[in-house]
């Protein structure tokens, strides 16, 4: 078998128009992570179907695909995985020096409750098999694909008005509990997902006083690490 042969495969790389070009970096640069300016209505089933598929069109370590999406609308579901999250949150501000905590605990973490649909997004280490193309020396190629994923789902979501957030703040085990989900998935995202009428115009944190963006050109070294 030679490359030739799958020359009949391969189709146009044109580079986009630049109205296309702009609309990509604007769904880069105007992505957030919302907590609290979900709106209440649901999202059609079309539209959780496209940022699906969106996520689903990432790329993955041997074509691997190890994700999964749990939709979850179930007010109940929700009200329990807000409570794990309250329990660990309250956990993760105790970390924090004096100062930082009473910042910390003014910060908006969430939207469970408040968006109308979340998704957990997991990573399943034994799709593809024992040995997976790409994972041979190093196996969390696995949840690096998995956020991949996650990332498509949160562009095409903006693009769509939507909004999404990312709930970290959890005991594994609770989620694990709550979603019935077996021991060997792991759980990479909550995923606050819903209609959004405004947006910060910069990342929350940031706008709060928690931390700034970092310049650009201080994290970029060239020929070896560290030179600039
Ligand atoms: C892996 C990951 C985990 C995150 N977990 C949380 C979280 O638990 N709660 C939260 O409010 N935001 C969470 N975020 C959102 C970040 O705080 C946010 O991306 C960052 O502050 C930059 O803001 P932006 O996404 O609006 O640009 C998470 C983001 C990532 C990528």
């Amino acid at each position: 078998m030679q490359q030739d042969d799958f020359d009949h495969a391969l189709v146009s790389a044109e580079e986009f128009s630049d109205a296309d070009k702009q609309a990509v970096y604007r769904a880069i640069e105007t992505r957030r992570d919302v907590r609290d300016q979900f709106l209440p209505e649901p999202l059609s089933d079309e539209l959780i179907g496209n940022l699906l598929k969106a996520a689903h069109a990432a790329p993955s370590v041997g074509f691997m695909q190890p994700w999964n999406f749990t939709l979850v609308t179930d007010g109940k579901v929700k009200q329990r995985v807000w409570e794990a999250f309250s329990r660990a949150n309250a956990e993760a501000s105790d970390m924090f020096g004096e100062e930082q905590r009473a910042l910390y605990r003014n910060l908006k973490l969430e939207g469970i409750r408040k968006a109308p649909l979340s998704i957990c997004v997991t990573c399943d280490p034994t799709r593809g098999g024992d040995v997976v193309l790409g994972r041979t020396h190093n196996p969390r190629m696995d949840v690096y694909s998995t956020v991949c994923a996650i990332q498509n789902l949160w562009l095409a979501a903006r693009a769509e008005g939507v909004g999404v957030g990312w709930v970290s703040i959890f005991h594994d085990d609770d989620i694990r509990d709550i979603l019935d989900i077996p021991p060997h998935i792991e759980i990479v995202a909550w995923l606050c997902v819903g209609h959004v009428e405004t947006l910060y115009g910069e990342p929350e944190l940031a706008v709060k006083g928690w931390r700034q963006r970092l310049p650009l050109d201080e994290l970029v070294f060239r020929d070896r690490w560290g030179a600039t």
